[in-house]
């Protein structure tokens, strides 16, 4: 979905015990991960491929442009939330697959502790930092309907892709 469709800016919906393991939601699983390693992208939100549910892709890998990211394995998560927050934040680019001409800066926490259930429904936690805690803020705000735009303090802090 692209910047425009309202399910991007709608929260989105819990999974509900009963849905975890069911067809519906290994689908959706497997749409997202087809669409997440065709953009070559770090992290993908449910209502980016039309589906109003708390279901997120994210993960990390050093690129040519950006090798100091860590190597952090794609890992879904159901029902993420962030229960812990580092009070250092940083200011940092941030691309969208929901809108691929533009890079916004954004204000995150440092580091977060992210709490959710894998896909089998076993409660897990992560600590993540720097661009990893960036792409579980990034995806988690996808969530609540909230993109990097929303979050841009001034025009200065959006512009084209590669630029
Ligand atoms: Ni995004």
């Amino acid at each position: 979905m692209q910047l425009g469709d309202p399910v991007l800016t709608t929260p989105a919906r819990a999974i509900a015990p009963g849905e975890i393991g069911g067809e519906t939601l290994r689908a959706l699983l497997r749409d997202m991960a087809e669409t997440l390693a065709a953009a070559g992208g770090v992290g993908l939100a449910a209502p980016q491929v039309g589906e109003s549910l708390r279901v997120i892709l994210a993960g990390s890998f050093p690129t040519a442009r950006n090798p100091d990211r860590p190597h952090v394995p794609t890992t879904a998560m159901l029902n993420p939330r962030i229960v812990l927050a580092s009070g250092e934040t940083e200011p940092g680019w941030e691309g969208c697959l929901s809108f691929l001409r533009l890079t916004v800066r954004v204000v995150r926490h440092v580091s977060v502790t992210v709490e959710y259930l894998t896909p089998e429904g076993a409660p897990a936690r992560v600590e993540a930092t720097a661009f990893h805690a960036r792409v579980l803020q990034h995806e988690i705000d996808h969530l609540d309907g909230i993109l990097t735009l929303d979050r841009a303090a001034s025009p200065d802090d959006v512009r084209p892709a590669g630029s």
